[in-house]
């Protein structure tokens, strides 16, 4: 495999690099704030985008490809409605979104492109759909470009074909819609892999949060969608490329999700919950991917979701306990998230508070029918057998995993394997030896 065949987050010497310094000198020197431009929220959001594409394009212009998965197509026949009724914009639908995001159906998207030329992209999904959406405006753009090779912070100089990204999400959670951040499935590898694609220049443009398109969703992927947003918030306010401006996002976000989460699970319908958890996953996508990075807990994530195809929300939030557990040895940020969770610090030990934390964050994720552990799981049994037959694997996977580099404490090998066997059962005690070790 030549090096071009790599994600430059997997070669050695630059992880190295990259752990060693990354996190302290690189925050002084390189620390753009991102985010879409206007976000629409509220009843009249999907009419406010649509008039404003109005006025941007020309006549001649007005040709928008609108990405969404078979599932969800009527949600994209809503909006192509919508822009032909409102303010005679054209669009095509193309449904053929593929969880992961294989690269080979966004060349199926980019042929489209070519015949077609919209001038607008709307993703109308979840997180691969806003991901895919992301990915064909670079390939579409820029056909030569070698995914594996994207940083931020890198230019493309994208938008001379496609003006604007906007994206619809469907579930609450992914903060694909806040981030420039998008996950595919490099099918030129052999095997194919997961690969992160950080460019500025794929954050959307605009964004609606309209609670029409999230009030559907079952309460399994409420939760499951939920426990991503939260692992997005507490797990990157331990990072140590945090900001002032990412910890704003990050509090905020942790408080409101274990506010309205519960609420959401409970009644698809109230929409009141229903819009205070698309604002929370949006702020959370703001918090996270402002600090360059998601926690550990999503490399953890990654790897373990990856390997026995477990569903990304609930994969990172059995992690997101020992993420903190584990990071809070070399930083006191985990006083802060215990703050919102009602502990008090007066008269107990460092250690104290932290078992309080992970006790209440534990408690929480009962509460909303999380699995908090790998046993518990119950959509899908993995025994002891199973990860140990897994092990190496697993274990590369989390470590060549682009949030890796951005821990606060240093990650090995040995160590992420000992994060994955406490993982099992993730009991108080054996999550408290991953902070004393
Ligand atoms: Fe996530």
């Amino acid at each position: 495999m030549s090096k071009r065949d790599f994600a430059w987050y997997e070669d050695p010497d630059l992880k190295n690099l990259y752990i060693k310094s990354a996190s302290n000198a690189m925050r002084g020197y390189h620390a753009p704030i991102v985010h879409p431009k206007i976000t629409f929220t509220g009843t009249n959001s999907l009419t406010d985008l649509t008039i404003l594409l109005g006025a941007y394009l020309t006549e001649d212009e007005k040709r928008v490809l609108i990405v969404v998965d078979k599932d969800l197509r009527k949600l994209g026949e809503k909006v192509a409605k919508k822009l032909k009724e409102l303010r005679n914009i054209d669009s095509r639908i193309f449904d053929n979104v593929i969880p992961e995001v294989p690269l080979n159906t966004v060349r199926e998207a980019v042929a489209i492109c070519e015949e077609y030329d919209p001038k607008v992209i709307i993703a109308v999904g979840g997180g691969s759909t806003m991901d895919m959406a992301k990915v064909i405006m670079i390939y579409y753009e820029k056909p030569e470009v070698n995914v594996n090779t994207m940083m931020a912070p890198s230019y493309l100089g994208l938008r001379k074909k496609i003006f604007l990204l906007c994206a619809i999400p469907t579930t609450s959670g992914t903060g694909a819609e806040a981030s420039f951040n998008a996950m595919v499935t490099n099918t030129d590898r052999d095997p194919p892999k997961k690969v992160a694609v950080p460019l500025y220049e794929i954050c959307p443009d605009y964004v609606v949060l309209h609670s029409d398109f999230t009030k559907s969703m079952p309460p399994y992927l409420t939760m499951g969608t939920g426990m991503d947003a939260l692992a997005h918030a507490m797990g990157a306010y331990v990072l140590q490329g945090s900001t002032v401006y990412t910890d704003i996002h990050n509090l905020k976000a942790t408080e409101m999700i274990l506010e309205w989460l519960p609420r959401a699970i409970k009644r698809g319908n109230d929409l009141e919950a229903r819009e205070q958890m698309l604002m929370a996953a949006f702020i959370a996508g703001v918090g996270f991917i402002n600090t360059n990075a998601a926690g550990i807990e999503h490399s953890l994530g990654h790897s373990f979701g990856g390997i026995f195809h477990v569903h990304h929300g609930i994969s990172v939030g059995i992690f997101l306990a020992a993420s903190i557990a584990y990071q809070s040895k070399v930083t006191d940020r985990f006083y802060d998230l215990a703050k919102i969770f009602r502990i008090e610090k007066e008269g107990k030990h460092r250690d104290q508070v932290l078992r309080k934390l992970l006790e209440a964050l534990q408690d929480f994720m009962k509460k909303i029918n999380a699995p908090i552990s790998i046993k518990a799981l119950e959509k899908t049994q993995i025994s002891k057998d199973d990860m140990e037959a897994k092990k190496e694997e697993l274990i590369n996977y989390a470590f060549n995993d682009t949030c890796t580099l951005f821990s606060t404490r240093k990650l090995d090998p040995p160590q992420i394997w000992k994060i994955f066997e406490t993982a099992y059962e993730n009991k108080i005690d054996d999550l408290m030896e991953l902070y004393y070790m």
